[in-house]
């Protein structure tokens, strides 16, 4: 595509995570990079027939729940056990009998509430606890997990939607703003209760939200799983012939540094050591301990490195680039990740099965990293066919930023092609 016909596609919010949020469960919780449910639709209304649609990269559910109900089966994994939890609740079917309980015991946690009648809760261990919350929210919420916990029995449905109302509450009396690329705080922050939320109210407006979606069933199955997309086959069982995913793009974004308010909160973080352990075993991570790692990382001799990748590499390492060699580590590491996960995807398609990989390209110091054209040379060494990187939309005001459907059809193992386990270098191209 001409950069003239590039810079005539437009931001289009209705392709990112801000259509989900009036879209039933898919608009439970956000996440900033989740995509939108418009993109995923559109790819799986091309298929009539029922499949099996895989997600490596499940963030919050999105495609597992858009297959679930367009009647395909779903199956997704995420290395983050927090949104795994949140995936299979939102992916669940919920009877008319759980969601007349849940809003039962709902009106049972306030009554608890009001009358002082449970023990708050610790609050969590977040990192300066007061920039989040003023002292009255947080002794609510504290309260109010308490009686969650007290009212509704352990791993049951009531207590795991009740717990998606409470992180939309905890949310949305805190001092978090959603307006950045990351999760940061309100510029003018308010350090106390703003006057016009009743909090109680609050909740059960959150409780009548997350039921209102709940009350939507998928006609599809969807499996939520604990994987590393590096390791596919040790977490799904194939084959799949339909993969519509959008994996962590090479922007330092990190999804542990998002998810923390409700990381703390839920007792799936504990300290910011274990936050940056947990970013560290994710592609992409570069949070904490994640930063000092890729300081003494070194590339393996068993990685592809296309050319394009290449000549980024050595421009992001440039010494005029004050932290260059840190950030071209970040960059190979990156690719050396999803050279790993294009080697393991292999052995879990069927066939004929096709690809989506909805990403974006990026920028470090000005030097351009070609993205999509990364994932496509590196498919097209596996033996992919028809692998195309598709424009879809223009990714903010930076005019060379733009999100990529890069797509692609499996046909089976080809001889002359170079999965991870020859360990041989395709011509052109380096290994390590
Ligand atoms: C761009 S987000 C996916 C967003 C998702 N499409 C949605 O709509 O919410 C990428 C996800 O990949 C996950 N991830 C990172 N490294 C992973 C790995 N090695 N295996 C599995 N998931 C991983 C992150 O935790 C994150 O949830």
């Amino acid at each position: 595509m001409s950069v003239l016909a590039k810079e005539r596609i437009r931001q289009r919010a209705d392709l990112t995570y801000k259509f989900n949020t009036t879209s039933g469960r898919h608009g439970w919780l956000r996440l900033t990079p989740a995509y939108s449910v418009k993109v995923v639709e559109e790819l799986i209304n091309r298929y009539d027939d029922s499949r099996r649609v895989l997600d490596p990269f499940c963030g919050t559910a999105t495609t597992a729940l858009c297959a679930g109900y367009h009647g395909h089966e779903g199956v997704t994994t995420d290395i983050n056990p927090f949104l795994v939890w949140f995936g299979q609740v939102k992916t669940a079917h919920y009877s008319d009998a759980t969601i007349a309980s849940t809003r039962r015991t709902c009106a049972r946690v306030l009554e608890a509430v009001k009358r002082d009648a449970v023990e708050p809760a610790t609050p969590p261990p977040i990192h300066n606890i007061a920039r989040w919350w003023c002292s009255d929210a947080l002794q609510f919420l504290c309260m109010l997990k308490a009686g969650i916990e007290a009212e509704s029995e352990e791993d049951s449905p009531e207590r795991d939607l009740l717990t998606v109302a409470f992180c939309r509450t905890l949310i949305k009396l805190s001092n978090a703003a959603f307006n950045h690329q990351s999760m940061s705080y309100k510029e003018d922050r308010q350090l106390s209760i703003p006057f016009d939320i009743d909090v109680s109210e609050a909740f059960v407006e959150d409780t009548r939200f997350v039921l209102w979606g709940a009350e939507e069933n998928p006609p599809g199955a969807a499996s939520v799983l604990f994987g590393d997309a590096r390791k596919l086959s040790d977490a799904v069982a194939g084959p799949f012939d339909l993969v519509i995913t959008s994996p962590p793009y090479a922007n330092r974004m990190s999804y542990i540094r998002e998810l923390r308010p409700y990381m703390y909160w839920l007792g799936f973080l504990d300290s910011g050591r274990d936050a940056g352990e947990l970013d560290w075993s994710a592609i992409g991570g570069t949070w904490g301990v994640a930063t000092s790692r890729l300081t003494d990382w070194e590339r393996s001799t068993e990685s592809l490195v296309p050319p394009s990748l290449e000549v980024a590499l050595n421009g992001i390492a440039h010494h005029t680039n004050k932290n260059g060699k840190i950030l071209a580590n970040y960059v190979a590491k990156y690719f050396e990740d999803l050279w790993e996960h294009f080697n393991s995807l292999i052995t879990v398609l069927a066939d004929g099965s096709e690809l989506h990989y909805i990403v974006g390209n990026s920028t470090f110091y000005g030097v351009l990293l070609p993205v999509e054209q990364i994932y496509a040379t590196m498919l097209e060494q596996l033996g992919f066919e028809d692998v195309r990187p598709n424009v879809i939309r223009k990714r903010n005001s930076k005019k060379e930023l733009f999100e990529f459907d890069v797509s692609a059809r499996w046909g089976g193992p080809k001889s002359g092609t170079c999965p991870q386990a020859t360990r041989s270098a395709p011509t052109g191209m380096t290994v390590g």
